[in-house]
């Protein structure tokens, strides 16, 4: 047996949600820049649980069944009022969706229609964890959701206590549509692993959302922004990365485990992160992260993934750095509960071997002679 180190290049499962071929994404057969032109994130939601566009008939339904779910038991709120003010986000996140089971009757009801039900739950309740967290931290209150079409201007305007305005939603909408699914990444792996035991979909998120906390993850958002922040300066860049890269460190959000010839989903962000700029008067984050892109591309000859642009596109939207990742949430509950439906529908214990390095032939010695 020889270990195949991170299982790159291993074909672990069969799937027909999203697929990456040629350094093309698509959901469920659609080319993401398609998609991203087009469609909501609703529409996303839909097509990656039920593997096709939605009519207007069954967009509304859903949009209902999302407005009816996005409150979240007050036990949970009440739980998030005792967390420490410093708390990590996305372990405020992991620790509130794992509450979530504790108050939902049918958490463990196995039937393909309550894990359905309880996937549209997860998606409706996720933003407004993320944006009771983010209040009550402030020492605000929360704020309930309200009716609304879209999960991206609900989340929005739970986090900032009035009407979002248009740009900000549809911006924040695409975003949304960019992180919905991606294949067997890490966390969507991790969700799937959890349920291949016949363990609950409130486990599986849960999982998914610690796999994704991590910075060569989806905490790499974050970590970007961290980086443009500590720069400061367009001025400054160049030699900051040099540096970096001089030290031999990774520069977040470049390269990917997958795409060798660059991320299909960073030109949308960038072009975002371009408007926004433009729009809010401040080209500042854009034009450094352009720079940097110029550097590291021209001596690494790696691209910008997902998370580059993403970063100062929300910040241009005026969130808080360390919700950047809880947003990658946000969006990819729709992919993690799809593969766990899909993991459901035909499942098999997901249970890998070890290629064992360790001593052999140790005999066991009494503890007074060791
Ligand atoms: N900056 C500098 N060098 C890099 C970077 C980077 N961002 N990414 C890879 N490299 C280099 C590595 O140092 C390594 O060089 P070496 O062979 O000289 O040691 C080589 O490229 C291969 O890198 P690995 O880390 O082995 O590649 P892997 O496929 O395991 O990693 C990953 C992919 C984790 C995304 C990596 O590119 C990385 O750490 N990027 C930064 C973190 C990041 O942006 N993560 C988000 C990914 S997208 C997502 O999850 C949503």
């Amino acid at each position: 047996m020889t270990a195949t180190k991170g299982l790159e290049g291993i074909v672990a499962t069969t799937s027909s949600i999203s697929s990456i071929i040629d350094g093309v994404l698509t959901y469920r057969g659609y080319d993401i820049d398609d998609l991203a032109e087009n469609a909501t994130f609703e529409e996303v939601a839909y097509l990656l649980w039920y593997g096709k566009l939605p009519n207007r008939s069954e967009l509304a339904q859903l949009v209902k069944d999302l407005n009816q779910y996005a409150a979240v038991p007050s036990q949970v709120i009440d739980q998030i009022r005792t967390y420490p003010k410093d708390t990590n986000s996305m372990a405020a996140l992991r620790t509130a969706v794992s509450s979530l089971a504790l108050y939902d009757e049918e958490a463990n009801d196995m039937s393909p229609e309550s894990n359905l039900r309880k996937a549209i739950k997860l998606q409706a309740q996720i933003p407004t964890i993320i944006a009771a967290f983010a209040r009550i931290r402030e020492g605000k209150e929360p704020i309930a959701p309200k009716q609304s079409d879209s999960v991206a201007e609900n989340f929005l305007y739970m986090l900032i206590g009035k009407d979002p305005d248009k740009v900000a939603i549809e911006a924040l909408d695409k975003a949304l549509v960019l992180h919905a699914d991606h294949e067997l990444n890490a966390s969507t792996f991790a969700a799937r692993v959890t349920v291949a035991t016949l363990s609950d979909i409130y486990s599986g998120v849960t999982s998914a959302i610690g796999a994704l906390k991590g910075p060569l993850h989806g905490g790499a958002n974050e970590a970007v922004m961290a980086m443009l922040e500590d720069i400061g300066t367009f001025e400054k860049a160049e030699a900051y990365v040099n540096e970096k890269l001089a030290n031999k460190e990774k520069i977040m959000g470049f390269g990917h485990r997958v795409y060798k010839n660059g991320d299909p989903r960073a030109k949308h962000l960038q072009k975002m992160s371009e408007q926004l700029g433009k729009i809010t008067g401040n080209m500042n984050w854009y034009n450094m992260s352009i720079k940097i892109e110029e550097i590291v591309t021209g001596q690494k000859g790696l691209k910008p993934n997902v998370d580059f642009y993403s970063a100062s596109v929300y910040t241009s939207l005026e969130i808080p750095r360390d919700l950047f990742t809880p947003i990658f949430a946000v969006s990819r509950t729709s992919g993690w509960t799809a593969h766990i439906l899909e993991q459901f529908e035909n499942n098999r214990l997901i249970r890998p071997r070890a290629e064992y390095t360790g001593l052999s032939n140790q005999k066991y010695v009494p503890i007074d002679n060791r």
